[in-house]
């Protein structure tokens, strides 16, 4: 047995046994379901090389400080003290977050706490026993005022990779998953250049811009949030789309892609910005995904994903209305940037998750070969709630690439 070994005597408990606790692991306890989870979750890194990037994510910024707390479920009865492995029957880990919300009647935007939940994980042989279950049902409550000061959180989410059901019967609903995935080498016209570069002014986004346009985009997704919430009358939530959140997925695609290119300088390039001037900008934030430990084998499957997609003067638009020629040339001008980032890094896609009404507008007529996908098992953005609306009158907006973890 991987992980309880109080001899041959030892009786897996009931899910529902009162002695089941959640807590949290111990250093020990986290390397042993890290070694287990790797084949799950290593993606690209061997074993070595994964055990190396969960500590390494727990030291970057989000996480850091506390912002990323592990969880087990395990056997009280068991005294690790005692210098007992007890069972760990069932794991997690959560990442405190900034969320912004707003009631269609408020005039203001309430900043909370929101916890995203990652990693899900059962051992092997404990599975199908309502662990995970159990797990789920002690943290939903738990983490309603984990690490939120005197208030209650506003919400917990996961992504599900397990399709639409399982966590939508333990309390977290499921929002749309719908993303536009665009085939890098079939778009030759905008790759070869022929597409608005000219037009529009691009230059690419590093960390040494990075910050000051997440400011920015935060202040512009706030007034969407009080916006959006007096349009459709449903309490409307954003997560945070600010620095820290960004660079934590920059930071985890730098450790990934340093190994697998075998280099210490991966690329500078997180992002594009084009447009006329301040007001008019379009720009997109992304990060790389691998599926395999040689990049040029898996071209296919790997992605560029789109953290987020901002267009400035998108608050300026009435509901359908086109925006004009210099956006257009503007979103071009940085899906061309994306394209050619995702070619030199052997990413044969790109995947923009949730486009806003004004996406799809910008999209059509844009040259950009693309296809729709509702995906129903991976990646499912799910939320618990925890203010006192009823989760169907609860609009997410934004629900893109970077709220995920
Ligand atoms: C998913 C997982 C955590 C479930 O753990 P568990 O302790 O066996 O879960 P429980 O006993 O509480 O529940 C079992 C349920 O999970 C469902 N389940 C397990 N794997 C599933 C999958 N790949 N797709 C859909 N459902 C799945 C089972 O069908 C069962 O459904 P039921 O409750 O309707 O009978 C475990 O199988 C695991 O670690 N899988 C690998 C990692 C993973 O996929 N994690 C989820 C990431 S979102």
């Amino acid at each position: 047995m991987g992980s309880a070994s109080k001899g041959n005597t030892y009786t897996l408990p009931e899910a529902t046994a009162p002695s089941l606790v959640l807590t949290h692991p111990t250093d020990t306890e986290k390397h042993r379901t890290w070694t287990l989870n790797h084949r799950e979750w290593g993606g690209a890194l061997t074993l070595e090389e994964y055990l190396k990037r969960e500590p390494y994510l727990m030291s970057v910024p989000l996480s850091r400080d506390g912002g990323m707390t592990h969880w087990i479920l395990t056997d009280s009865s068991w005294s690790p003290e005692k210098g007992e492995q007890r069972p760990v029957l069932a794991s997690c880990e959560t990442i405190r977050k900034r969320v912004m919300v707003a009631a269609p009647n408020n005039t203001e935007v309430h900043d909370g706490i929101a916890h995203g939940i990652g990693s899900v994980f059962t051992y092997p042989e404990f599975r199908g026993k309502g662990y995970a279950g159990r797990m789920l049902s002690e943290l939903g409550p738990t983490l309603r005022r984990w690490q939120s000061g005197d208030q209650d959180s506003v919400c917990s989410a996961l992504w599900s990779d397990i399709g639409k059901h399982y966590y939508a019967k333990k309390g977290w609903t499921a929002f749309p998953s719908l993303h536009i995935e665009f085939p890098v080498f079939d778009n030759q016209t905008q790759l070869n250049g022929e597409g608005s570069k000219a037009k529009a002014n691009v230059s690419p986004i590093t960390y040494d811009n990075l910050e000051p346009l997440c400011k920015i985009d935060e202040q512009l997704l706030r007034n969407n949030v009080l916006r959006s919430a007096r349009q459709t009358g449903k309490t409307t939530v954003a997560f945070t789309p600010d620095y820290d959140t960004m660079r934590w997925h920059m930071y985890r695609d730098d450790f990934i892609t340093s190994i697998l290119f075998k280099t210490d300088s991966p690329s500078p390039i997180k992002g594009a910005i084009a447009g006329s001037k301040e007001g008019r900008r379009v720009w997109a934030l992304w990060s790389r995904n691998y599926y395999g430990s040689n990049p040029t084998e898996t071209v296919d499957k790997n992605t560029l994903y789109i953290l987020r997609l901002v267009i400035e003067p998108d608050a300026e638009l009435a509901p359908g209305q086109p925006p004009s020629q210099d956006v257009r040339d503007a979103f071009a001008a940085v899906m061309q940037m994306a394209l050619a980032e995702a070619a030199k890094w052997h990413l044969g896609k790109i995947d923009l998750w949730n486009p806003s009404d004004t996406t799809k507008l910008l999209l059509e007529n844009s040259g950009l070969q693309h296809r729709w996908v509702e995906r129903q098992e991976d990646s499912i953005p799910s939320i618990m709630w925890y203010g006192k609306e009823d989760i169907n009158n609860v609009d997410w907006i934004a629900s893109e690439k970077y709220c995920w973890c």
